[in-house]
């Protein structure tokens, strides 16, 4: 039977979004059915900014970041009438399945179209915050991203021997801050999960200094508080001289790496398969290298954990 399935990349984009566009697309039509691209997120699903998307749409996008489909962030979808509007829409077009390429926030909104109308969602955030998931698509180009313009901050902060806080993205969450912390060989790694103690950090830092370490990074999870204030406080305790570089949206952009790509295509296959097999309301996940489904409702209805044996090797290591 001739499916109609509908594509949408609500919320913040990630390194990988248009890989996994690709690979439902691509798959959806070997099969036979219809797809359409729903623009802007939640907002053009509200507002029926939809396109039928063809295998020449998807052409020459694997490497791209961002989204084709853009995005937008989209408040309506959280209210009764917002949600009413966008399921019409899928109603309207007689839409099968809805399939969501999005993190906790989209998924969230997922579930209650799922209410209406089957969906599939597949995770993609540079944050990792989507429970059940090892990772999310984006999240491994994140880490590279940042990673790179760390290195060259430790350049500048070996020659002037100075503290560099670096403030990474990661919502209320720490997985991002904390992979980057290890693949940066970061001294110290400030995340939401963890209350951290000042006056331990200002010890360390000093006796650094006197066994002759000459750079300090330290890795500053965005939803950890203000970043400013606990590098004046910070200086001001160790009067070694302090810096904060933040690094901002330049970690949810550039071309996604070859793991951001092949999880985007594993993924997007996977849902592709689901669908075939008349599932509802699943998020593809992998666990351990093997793709893998959950029910949408478990996967919105628990937290994700921070891993504490990276937590571990960060603390032996630096
Ligand atoms: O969810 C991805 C993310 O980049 C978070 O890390 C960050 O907190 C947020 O989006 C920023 O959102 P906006 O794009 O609305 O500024």
């Amino acid at each position: 039977m001739t499916l109609k399935l509908a594509i949408i990349t609500p919320g913040g984009d990630a390194p990988g979004m248009n890989a996994a566009i690709r690979a439902v697309v691509r798959a959806s039509l070997r099969e036979g059915w219809d797809v359409f691209g729903v623009y802007r997120g939640y907002q053009g699903l509200i507002e029926k900014d939809i396109k039928q998307l063809t295998h020449r749409s998807v052409s020459g996008i694997i490497h791209l970041g961002g989204t084709i489909l853009k995005s937008s962030r989209c408040q309506e979808i959280k209210t009764e009438q917002g949600l009413k509007k966008a399921v019409s829409t899928l109603k309207e077009l007689n839409i099968d399945y809805l399939v969501v390429i999005g993190g906790d926030g989209s998924i969230k909104a997922a579930e209650k179209i799922s209410k209406y109308l089957p969906v599939i969602c597949i995770p993609a955030s540079i944050d990792n915050d989507v429970y059940g998931t090892d990772e999310t698509i984006g999240f491994d180009t994140a880490i590279d991203t940042a990673v790179e313009a760390i290195d060259k901050i430790r350049d500048t902060a070996t020659s002037f021997e100075r503290v560099f806080v670096v403030e990474v993205m990661g919502r209320e969450h720490g997985f991002l801050a904390l992979s980057v912390a290890v693949a940066s060989g970061a001294e110290v790694v400030i995340i939401p999960e963890i209350k951290y103690n000042l006056d331990k950090i200002a010890k360390k830092i000093k006796q650094d200094k006197q066994k002759g370490k000459s750079s300090e990074i330290i890795i500053f999870a965005e939803g950890a508080g203000n970043v400013e204030e606990f590098a004046l406080k910070l200086e001001t305790k160790t009067g070694i001289p302090t810096r904060v570089s933040s690094l901002g949206y330049i970690q949810r952009g550039g071309s996604p790496s070859a793991r951001s790509r092949i999880l985007a295509s594993l993924f997007g296959e996977y849902a592709v398969k689901l669908i075939k097999e008349r599932q509802k309301n699943k998020v593809v996940v992998i666990q351990n290298n093997k793709i893998y489904h959950l029910d949408v409702k478990t996967v919105i209805a628990n937290e994700k954990q921070i891993d504490s044996h990276l937590l571990s090797i960060l603390e032996s290591l630096g």
